[in-house]
């Protein structure tokens, strides 16, 4: 394991008008290479401009490595591949939030603490009647993640590692909580309080599936599919909800209030909420007899908004390796469920139709990690409305990570410039003259 990052001794050389200029390059411990740029303005008076961050590096970071053009993808050095089959959730969270894999007894005394926080404070139960009955899973998310900073005022202090690692349980254990709550509401049935004698995924199915007038036992192989797909989704680097929990972190402001928009960024179709997209258009093709290629041709056509959803990524310009073990298990499930499920034969047709097509093969499009994961979902009873929630709770763990990655490499608050096209100086005219 190698993991030193390097003020390389190489420099880039800028010219601006009569100005050149040296400045550092930052070799990553992958060798990736980055020009820092920190110190452009103070001495051109220029700014780069990078419209959604094409090419901007915003942080070093120590979590995740992802090479996009050869589909790599390691949490703190592991192969996401290598996490999926030995470990569970909990150890990958573990492994994200402090860095190494944990011991037998760091792995014991994590789950305890865990399990110790899995109820809510029963009057938080109360903020569901305000929710209408057809609320979506993910503003009920949000919105209740923000307010644990209400009713946890004594771990607010940013700056105090008690206070953050208390938190950081929290989130952990009360997150699949207050998920399975927004479910039960959504179909009018009774909360199931967590069990703390199940494992974290058991639990969740738990809370989801049983009632008072019923037991539940969750099938093993469900058990096995949801902790893969957590693991799966538990870090991917910046994204877009990750830049923002670090973002609204970079304020000082406390750990829910992040997680909290996070969540609320995650939830747009271009991201997490792919997964409830793709399921959707699935099930269009579907009734549409199958008809796969009407939805190429219309996701090619420029004068038409439609997209593959689930479909290419900003970064992976090859294979997601995330979406290669979710159709593997989403496979495996199928069979063994006997179950089988025209949606999943859409998508291999689509699949297969849309990677034959130059189009997709030229602008490198491939099925992203979103394209399969709600094919399993579905096999599990999960309802559609809930898949970016379980994406939620997935990614939890990496946001919370970078988080505390940012505090602890003392981050400066995140203040992107802009260039400024609107009117130059222009003088009031009053309403009567306008
Ligand atoms: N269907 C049809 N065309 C597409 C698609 C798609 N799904 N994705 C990209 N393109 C085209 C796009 O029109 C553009 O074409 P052109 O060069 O002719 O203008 C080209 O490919 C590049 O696309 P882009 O929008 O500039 O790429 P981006 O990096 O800004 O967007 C993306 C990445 C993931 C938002 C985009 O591929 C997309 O909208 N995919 C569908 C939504 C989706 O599946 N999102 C989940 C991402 S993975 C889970 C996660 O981590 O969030």
């Amino acid at each position: 394991m190698t993991s030193a990052v390097s003020e390389s001794s190489k420099t880039a050389r800028l010219v601006l008008e009569d100005k050149e200029l040296e400045l550092p390059v930052v070799v990553g411990s992958e060798g990736e290479v980055g020009i820092d740029i920190s110190s452009l303005r103070s001495q051109t008076g220029a700014i780069t401009l990078d419209e959604a961050y094409v090419n901007t590096g915003s942080t070093r970071s120590a979590i995740t490595f992802l090479n996009g053009e050869d589909g790599v993808l390691r949490y703190r050095g592991y192969p996401i591949e290598t996490l999926a089959e030995h470990c569970d959730f909990l150890e990958t969270a573990y492994l994200l939030i402090y860095g190494e894999l944990p011991t037998s007894d760091q792995a014991a005394s994590f789950r305890e603490d865990i399990r110790h926080h899995t109820m809510l404070h029963e009057d938080m139960k109360s903020f569901y009647n305000g929710f209408p009955r057809d609320a979506h899973p993910m503003g009920i998310l949000s919105s209740v993640v923000g307010a644990l900073s209400t009713f946890y005022q004594d771990s607010m202090d940013v700056h105090d590692p008690d206070q953050v690692e208390v938190s950081i349980h929290r989130l952990i254990a009360k997150l699949p909580t207050i998920a399975a709550y927004s479910h039960k509401k959504s179909i009018g049935q009774p909360f199931v309080y967590p069990k703390n004698s199940l494992s974290y995924c058991e639990n969740f199915l738990h809370m989801m599936f049983s009632t008072p007038a019923g037991d539940y036992e969750a099938d093993p192989d469900f058990v096995e599919a949801l902790n893969l797909l957590l693991i799966v989704h538990a870090d991917h680097e910046q994204n877009c909800s990750t830049s923002t929990v670090r973002m609204v972190g970079s304020s000082n402001a406390n750990l829910f209030a992040s997680i909290s928009a996070g969540i609320g960024a995650l939830w747009g179709p271009l991201h997490g909420g792919a997964n409830e997209a793709c399921v959707n258009m699935l099930e269009q093709i579907t009734r549409d007899n199958g008809n796969v290629q009407k939805y190429v041709d219309m996701a090619k056509d420029k004068q038409n908004n439609f997209r593959l959803m689930g479909f290419g990524h900003r970064v992976y310009k090859n294979r997601d390796p995330r979406a290669t073990i979710i159709k593997t298990s989403c496979d495996k499930l199928l069979q063994k469920l006997d179950l089988k499920d025209p949606l999943f034969e859409v998508a291999q047709k689509l699949e297969e139709t849309a990677l034959r097509d130059s189009y997709f093969v030229e602008r490198k499009l491939y099925p992203n990690v979103d394209f399969y994961s709600g094919v399993i979902y579905r096999a599990l009873g999960i309802p559609v409305q809930m898949f970016t929630v379980l994406f939620a709770i997935g990614r939890l763990p990496g946001w919370i990570a970078h988080w505390k990655e940012m505090h602890a490499d003392g981050s400066r608050i995140n203040r992107p410039r802009q260039i400024y096209t609107g009117p130059t100086r222009r003088d009031f005219v009053p309403v009567d003259q306008r």
